[in-house]
């Protein structure tokens, strides 16, 4: 049946050989493309809306579960990734598993993933900014600040940030990675920060009642912390680019998701005990905590640090969304123009600038917490289905190397499945119909096109 028709591993990895790209990453080169894209948004802002609406200071376990669901799941990725380390990700490994149309729309729930997110950090970028600059006394007018919802014409510091770094990328990976390298170390340095001059300041009675919105809440928080986690699998599409992606890529997978994880707990458990939770629902509640407790000088460095965060993001989803073109472009999915590779800078300038175009569209022009929702919903799709992917591959071709080997894999998938599927059940109803109406769009795409252009047909001709 041509839906299900997948891709050869050892013919993916001979023609992966032949390919462009330069292959320059290697393992700490990954782990901070991990952290890079993993902390920004999601800590620095949705924390404190998820504990003041839905979890309390129970969202330290709101991050637990999404933590895990991320684990496991990326387990998943890092034996498809060690096993198939093409650009792609998830959509490749569901190539090589589920076969073609799931493929499809794999792909298609990763460019939501990357291109929304990507959107949604530009948005948080240009909130960070605009409050800084405000504190020192140079405000902006709304109406080129904020979207139309907001009251604004568009967003004109996210569509400033989006162009800056397409044309980094469009420059180099290596360059990029560089950059990124130092923006890692700032943020890092800032999470610091904020915990040395924050935790002495912590009071117990913040952390009670603990669950003021019941148990339900530390789930429906864990769905919208989610976000915060979303990104280390952006590690696994630069596995053209490794110099030993068998070895590199599950160090940078699981590598960088432990140390955020921890990372993430230590800091909403701080959060919730120097302030009332019900206090954090504002668009920068990390400064604002430290403001209450009288830390101002603080409060302005970790600022800066989340601006440096909140980039390092933008430019780590901007990159996996390109190469995640690439694959898809490749297979005859999308016209093979966007294949294109720069002959001087080795990467692929058409469809860099193609998604820099999108994201400056949508950080331009919508709001945030309905492309982070969106963004959400792509990501947990996308991971149940690499779940899922491991265990058809352990089945169907148990005879490939596998140079890592996901642990106690029948149960460890599952869950993966079971928790990114429930954290799905606590999404709005409304994340459900931009979702069914992405995928109709996917699905036109798809019957329209990319099935008379695939691969498979191109070789029959
Ligand atoms: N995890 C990323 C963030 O929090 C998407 O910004």
């Amino acid at each position: 049946m041509v839906f299900f028709r997948t891709k050869d591993i050892a013919l993916i990895l001979q023609k992966t050989n032949k390919m462009e790209l330069k292959k320059t990453l290697g393992a700490m080169d990954l782990v901070l493309l991990g952290i890079g894209c993993i902390i920004g948004t999601g800590i620095f802002v949705l924390t404190g809306v998820a504990a003041a609406k839905y979890a309390g200071p129970g969202i330290v376990l709101s991050f637990v579960l999404s933590g895990l669901a991320c684990c496991f799941a990326g387990l998943a990725y890092a034996e498809l990734a060690a096993m198939v380390p093409v650009a792609g990700s998830a959509y490749t490994f569901a190539y090589v598993s589920l076969g073609e149309l799931v493929a499809f729309i794999v792909g298609w729930a990763l460019v939501c993933e990357y291109v929304v997110g990507a959107a949604t950090v530009a948005v948080g970028w240009s909130g960070y900014v605009v409050g800084l600059l405000k504190s020192v006394g140079i405000v902006f007018p709304v109406a080129w600040t904020s979207v139309p919802a907001d009251g604004g014409v568009l967003n004109g510091p996210a569509i400033l940030i989006v162009v800056c770094i397409t044309c980094l990328l469009v420059l180099g990976t290596r360059e990029s990675a560089t950059l990124n390298k130092v923006l890692v170390v700032i943020k890092v340095a800032c999470v610091a920060i904020f915990l040395f001059l924050a935790t002495s300041h912590v009071n117990p009675a913040n952390w009670s009642p603990f669950l003021p919105f019941g148990l339900g809440g530390i789930a429906s928080g864990a769905a919208i912390v989610f976000f915060s986690y979303v990104g280390f699998d952006a590690v696994s599409t630069a596995a053209e680019e490794c110099k030993n992606p068998n070895r590199d890529l599950p160090i940078g997978i699981i590598g960088s998701l432990v140390v955020c994880t921890i990372l993430y707990i230590a800091v909403a458990a701080v959060l919730t005990g120097i302030v009332p939770y019900s206090s954090l629902n504002n668009s920068e509640p990390v400064a604002f905590a430290l403001r209450a407790i009288g830390m101002n000088f603080g409060s302005a460095v970790v600022a800066i640090g989340a601006i440096c965060g909140i980039t390092t993001v933008l430019l780590v989803f901007m990159y996996a969304q390109t190469r995640v073109f690439l694959a898809m472009a490749r297979d005859g999915m999308l016209p093979k123009k966007f294949v294109k590779i720069h002959p001087k800078y080795g990467t692929p300038h058409i469809i860099t600038v193609i998604t820099g175009i999108v994201v400056c569209i949508l950080s331009g022009l919508l709001p945030i917490n309905i492309i982070a929702q969106l963004c959400n919903m792509g990501t947990l799709f996308a991971f149940c289905m690499v779940s899922l992917g491991v265990l058809v591959l352990r089945k169907t071709q148990p005879e490939v190397v596998r140079p890592f080997k996901c642990p106690a894999v029948g149960l460890v998938a599952t869950l993966g499945v079971l928790f990114c599927g429930y954290l799905i059940t606590n999404l709005p109803v409304d994340t459900f119909i931009f979702f069914g109406v992405w995928c109709v769009v996917g699905l036109a795409v798809y019957f329209g096109y990319s099935r008379h252009h695939s691969e498979f047909v191109a070789r029959k001709k």
